[in-house]
This record gives C-alpha cells, sequence and structure tokens, in this order.
C-alpha cells in the first residue's frame, strides 16, 4: 500500500527537548502562585485539615513564618482567610480592629514587608449561620451586607492589606467597596474581585477548613449556577465597570471554558482559584498511588496558564515553587 505522497509532519517540532522548549507556548513561573492560608484565633499549635492533607489552619504566631516560607520561595502573595473565636448573626469580627485576619495582616506586613497581602473579603467564616451576608428569615441581604463589606475592607486596608478580594458574590460589591476604600483615603489600594463564582460542591474541604459550612440552605442565591456562561462574562464585564484591578474566575478545573471567555472579553489581569476540592481529588489519588502527584499538579497549574489565567490561588503553591525550582536547577 502506497503512502500519501506529501506527510505534514508536526512530530519535526517535537524531536528534542530543545526544540521543544523552544516552541513552548505557555509557561509557568513561581510569580504566577498565591497561597491560601487559614489563620485560627481559637488554636496554639496547627491543626490539619483531614479532607486537604498538607493544609493546617494556623494559629496566629505562625502567620510570620508562613509568610517567610512562601516568600522565601518567591511566591508573590498570599490569600488570608480568619476563623474567628466570635460568631454572630452579622459577622462583626470581620471588621473588628483586633479581628483575626486584621491581626494576621499585621504579623504577614511585619515578617516580610515586600509580601503582597491579600484578604479574602466576605461573612461566612464570621457569621454564626455560615452564609456570606446579612440575613432577613432564610434571604442574605445585599444592600445591607454591602455597608458591612465596605467596614470590612477599611477595617483590612487599616490593619495594611495589600489587596483585598471580595468574594461574596454580593451585587455592587466592586463598587460599594472601592468607593469606601477611596473616601478613607485608600485610593491606592487594589480589588481582586472574584467576579465569577460558582455555587459549586468543589468547596467542600474549604468549609471544613474555614469551619464556614452554611447553617441552612446553600449559595444558590448569590453565588452563580454552574450551568451560566453568558453570565460569568456578565459578572465580569459589571465589576470591571465598577472599577475591580484584577478578575477572578472560581473554581478552575471545571470551569476552564470559563477562565478562556473571561480572557478574551476582558482586559484586567486574571485570577484562578484551584479549590479545595480540586486539590482533595488530587491528594487522594496520588495516596493511592494512582497518579504521580508532580506531573498532575504542574500538568493542572500549565493548563490554567493556558486557559488565560495569569494568577492561580493554589494549596499546592508551596510545592509548585519547591519543583519549579528543582527544574531550574
Ligand atoms: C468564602 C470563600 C469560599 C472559598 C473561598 N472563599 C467558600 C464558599 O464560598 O463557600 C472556597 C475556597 C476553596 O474551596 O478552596 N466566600
Ligand atoms: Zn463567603
Amino acid at each position: 500500500m502506497a503512502l500519501p505522497e506529501l506527510i505534514i509532519r508536526p512530530r519535526r517540532l517535537r524531536k528534542t527537548a530543545t526544540i521543544r522548549s523552544m516552541v513552548r507556548e505557555t509557561s509557568l513561573s513561581v510569580s504566577d502562585l498565591i497561597y491560601p492560608v487559614f489563620v485560627d484565633e481559637s488554636i496554639d499549635a496547627p491543626v490539619p485539615v483531614a479532607s486537604m492533607p498538607g493544609v493546617s489552619r494556623i494559629p496566629l504566631h505562625d502567620v510570620g513564618s508562613i509568610a517567610r516560607e512562601a516568600h522565601g520561595l518567591g511566591i508573590p502573595g498570599i490569600i488570608l482567610f480568619g476563623i474567628p473565636k466570635h460568631k454572630d448573626a452579622v459577622g462583626s469580627s470581620g471588621w473588628a480592629t483586633d479581628g483575626i485576619v486584621q491581626r494576621a495582616i499585621r504579623e504577614a506586613k511585619d515578617a516580610c514587608p515586600d509580601l503582597c497581602v491579600i484578604a479574602d473579603t466576605c461573612f461566612c467564616e464570621y457569621t454564626d449561620h455560615g452564609h456570606c451576608g446579612v440575613l432577613d428569615g432564610h434571604e442574605v441581604l445585599n444592600d445591607a451586607t454591602l455597608v458591612n463589606l465596605q467596614r470590612e475592607a477599611v477595617s483590612y486596608a487599616e490593619a495594611g492589606v495589600d489587596m483585598v478580594a471580595p468574594s461574596g458574590m454580593m451585587d455592587g460589591m466592586i463598587a460599594a467597596i472601592r468607593s469606601a476604600l477611596d473616601e478613607a483615603g485608600f485610593h491606592d489600594l487594589p480589588i481582586m474581585s472574584y467576579a465569577v463564582k460558582y455555587a459549586s460542591a468543589y468547596f467542600g474541604p474549604f468549609r471544613d477548613a474555614a469551619d464556614s459550612t452554611p447553617a441552612f440552605g446553600d449559595r444558590a442565591s448569590y453565588q452563580m449556577d454552574p450551568a451560566n456562561r453568558r453570565e460569568a462574562i456578565r459578572e465580569a464585564l459589571l465589576d470591571v465597570a465598577e472599577g475591580a484591578d484584577m478578575l477572578m474566575v472560581k473554581p478552575a478545573l471545571a470551569y476552564m471554558d470559563i477562565i478562556r471567555e473571561v480572557r478574551n472579553e476582558t482586559r484586567l489581569p486574571l485570577a484562578v482559584y484551584n479549590v479545595s476540592g480540586e486539590y482533595a481529588m488530587i491528594k487522594a489519588a496520588a495516596a493511592n498511588g494512582w497518579i504521580d502527584e508532580r506531573r498532575v499538579v504542574m500538568e493542572t497549574m500549565l493548563s490554567f496558564k493556558r486557559a488565560g489565567a495569569d494568577l492561580i490561588l493554589t494549596y499546592h503553591a508551596l510545592d509548585v515553587a519547591r519543583w519549579l525550582t528543582q527544574t531550574h536547577q
């Protein structure tokens, strides 16, 4: 049987490692990473999160060393989540001057002035009902929550945070926080918006870590329906118009099409959140010897970049930073 006269041969450019490196389209760098940190006001020693092997809640006095460790590995930023001792109906610990996140911000900045310290800005860890805002019966009130988000953001700013990251999917949250920060004199403080956040089952392990499982119902009246793509663009464009400095898509792995779409439709830096459930799946499979953890993690990170991400919030950040350094040696 004769072969065709002309065979187009893409394999020519895959022949050697050197050529492959010359035509590689996407790269992953340690400066793409943001490391999430859970700070618990009620503990004195780290408490491992069962569903997230390798992740612990840490006490306040360990924040400095974690900040230094991340920074020492070349990771440019951490994002803080606080678990307060005191929870109430409105989440008032969120804007307390001596709140756990406010104190953690100061610890991290003292230990590591160059590290970009970001604060997740929401209420689900602070409310006794676990929802992301103020309730009226079983309804999360949008505008009453905005007022509290303004207080919370200004309070983090006063503590010295480098960036606030509102994650509650309240309508108008970016405009509200922007105007409050500006009014308080923090014109230069950027907002990274969780602009496109889905009501996702992939958040399960995080809610153990952050003690933020809703006491009733779910978050479907404020987080997005996983079925929707056009709405993601609408949410992203609204946050651009309201003054966001960066956008985020969350979760990441099951939403690669959304990452690409937001990248194509907007001009702001784009972060993606490789969430707790995505992390837990890889860790569980690796612990069983079913996948090669390092290779799967690196491929996943690179794929986020290829999909259009500039920054990746990930619990794998310390490992990835170490692996990247080893490869370059
Ligand atoms: C709080 C918040 C959540 C996550 C980040 N910020 C949980 C939620 O919305 O229930 C999830 C992070 C993860 O799963 O890793 N609004
Ligand atoms: Zn929340």
